[in-house]
């Protein structure tokens, strides 16, 4: 199996675990990314069965709206029972690394929300020490030079990702050579300079389960 057929079989199996679950009143929280994609065209196939989506990201609107699912401001939406969506890396904990696709902040949002949150994956995102994939933190424009020299005395190399912003209109600065041993505490750490919206370590708030593609097929972890 190539990696798109291990994400295409994890979604499917994320759809298998939500859909018993769903009624007509349901709404279902929707992550950003190639994963997420095909989430939501396997999701999409079961539309009569629930009642619309909430969107991590303006590219997943458009893609859950091109299939005819409604989708709903999270401010209109009382509960979420799921939230579904992808990573960059995973530990054995559920801590994850997010934001290759510059949508963590309202990620992490939609994440806070639902009851559970279920991310989907390929088996290459499980690592052993969250920090080979450069962090990604989301900055206010004006206090990108700030923000970049805090991450270096933290111990990182924050690279500008040239030509990106995000849906909120901030930019991302991408923190190399970080080993996070410890991802309550740099989350906390990370969120506290001024200026930053937020960073892609998703570690206070956890996955509650990971559903990971292997070759063996999909493996479940739990937190
Ligand atoms: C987007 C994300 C994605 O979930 C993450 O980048 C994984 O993407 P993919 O499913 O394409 O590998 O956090 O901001």
């Amino acid at each position: 199996m190539n990696q798109d057929q291990l994400k295409q079989a994890v979604a499917q199996a994320a759809v298998d675990h939500i859909l018993p679950r769903l009624d007509s009143k349901s709404i279902v929280g929707v992550g950003t990314g190639s994963t997420a994609n095909f989430f939501i065209d396997a999701l999409a196939k079961h539309k009569m069965d629930f009642d619309g989506a909430v969107a991590s990201s303006e590219a997943t609107a458009a893609r859950l709206k091109g299939h005819g699912i409604p989708v709903y401001d999270l401010n209109s939406t009382a509960e979420l029972e799921f939230y579904v969506d992808g990573a960059d890396e995973s530990d054995e904990h559920l801590h994850l690394i997010k934001g290759g696709g510059a949508a963590l902040t309202r990620e992490k949002i939609v994440a806070a929300v639902a009851k559970t949150f279920i991310c989907i994956a390929d088996a290459s995102k499980l690592v052993p020490v969250l920090g080979a994939f450069p962090l990604p933190v989301e900055v206010i424009p004006m206090a990108r030079s700030h923000v970049a020299r805090e991450l270096v005395k933290l111990g990182g190399d924050p690279v500008y990702r040239e030509g990106v912003l995000t849906d909120n209109g901030n930019v991302i600065l991408d923190v190399h050579n970080l080993s996070i041993t410890d991802p309550v505490k740099l989350e906390a750490d990370i969120n506290a300079i001024v200026g930053v919206v937020t960073n892609g370590l998703f570690a206070a708030r956890p996955a509650d389960l990971l559903l990971l593609g292997t070759a063996d097929g999909v493996k479940t972890l739990k937190r």
